[in-house]
């Protein structure tokens, strides 16, 4: 899309049409339905952000997001900082298989607790908050940093009483008695590149934003092998484990939930270009069923 809209722009700048900048920018608002028009620039006044030091730092490749401090996710705009990852567009579809799952188990009364793992700012605990008014969400994290940008997060949408953050390594922080088998579904989008690959990620990604949100290991798995493991001790029997997963993962994911022995429907969640990008399975009933 970009490059289209360059050519655009170029094609109005050889035929010496009359401010093509603004000309370009109209266009853009017609296709995406005036969108444009409700770009909101107050922020860069409230944070006193300096235009020419915000264009300093993106010619440094600092992220925009970084630069004005938040990032859309499902419609929703979320506080992040370099200690967080930048929330992706393709972990919208670990959120909605989440809520899919949520509302063919939920019926208004009925308490759902979920567990977002590895929540960064948050977006995903807070969008499966807000998307189902008995969820309750414990969201935990390695790094107390993010966790910091999460409560943030929490109080600008509102759902103090319902997400709970806490901060430390996979299930660690919660306390094996009290949440055993208490887990209706677990939502992850763990660190997932081999750190031999990170050198190959753009360097505007590997230069700013926090290393522990990719780095998996020798084989990417280690967190992989780690949840599938762990989360059985807290999800409910029927249970649902899901996250998100690198392009090409899906087989060595599988081999993992297949040698735990303590799950069942297996399923494989496609994204627009057909690659599957989450996986979700349900921990097996007591009788194995
Ligand atoms: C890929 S980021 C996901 C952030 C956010 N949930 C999202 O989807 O945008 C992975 C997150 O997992 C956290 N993390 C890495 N290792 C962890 C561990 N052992 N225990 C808990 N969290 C961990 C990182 O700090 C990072 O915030």
């Amino acid at each position: 899309m970009y490059t289209d809209l360059i050519e655009i722009y170029h094609a109005l700048e050889k035929n010496r049409v009359k401010d093509p900048l603004p000309e370009l920018l109209s266009l853009i608002d017609i296709l995406s339905q005036r969108a444009l028009r409700k770009t909101d620039l107050s922020g860069f006044k409230e944070k006193a952000i300096r235009y020419d030091a915000a264009a300093q730092q993106r010619k440094e490749g600092v992220p925009w997001e970084y630069i004005i401090g938040e990032a859309p996710f499902l419609g929703r705009m979320f506080y992040c900082s370099s200690e967080t990852l930048i929330p992706r567009e393709e972990t919208e579809l670990l959120t909605t298989v989440a809520l899919d799952f949520i509302k063919s188990e939920w019926k208004p009364g009925k308490k759902l607790t979920l567990i977002d793992m590895g929540t960064g700012c948050g977006n995903i605990a807070i969008s499966l908050a807000l998307g189902c008014q008995d969820a309750n969400v414990l969201a935990s994290d390695l790094s107390p940093a993010t966790i910091a940008v999460a409560k943030k997060n929490v109080e600008r949408h509102q759902v103090q009483r319902r997400v709970t953050l806490f901060h430390g390594d996979l299930f660690s922080p919660f306390d094996e008695t009290y949440y055993r088998e208490k887990i209706d579904m677990v939502v992850c989008n763990p660190p997932y590149i081999p750190t031999g690959s990170l050198q190959k990620l753009a360097p505007e990604i590997i230069g700013h934003e926090p290393r522990e949100a990719f780095d998996a290991g020798a084989f990417g798995i280690n967190i992989f092998r780690r949840l599938i493991k762990d989360a059985l001790l807290f999800l409910k029997p029927g249970g649902i484990l899901t996250f998100e997963i690198g392009a090409g993962q899906e087989k060595l994911v599988t081999r993992l939930f297949d040698k735990s022995g303590g799950y069942s429907n297996l399923a494989y969640h496609p994204d627009h270009l057909d690659r599957v990008r989450v996986i979700s399975a349900e921990k097996l009933q007591q009788n194995g069923c």
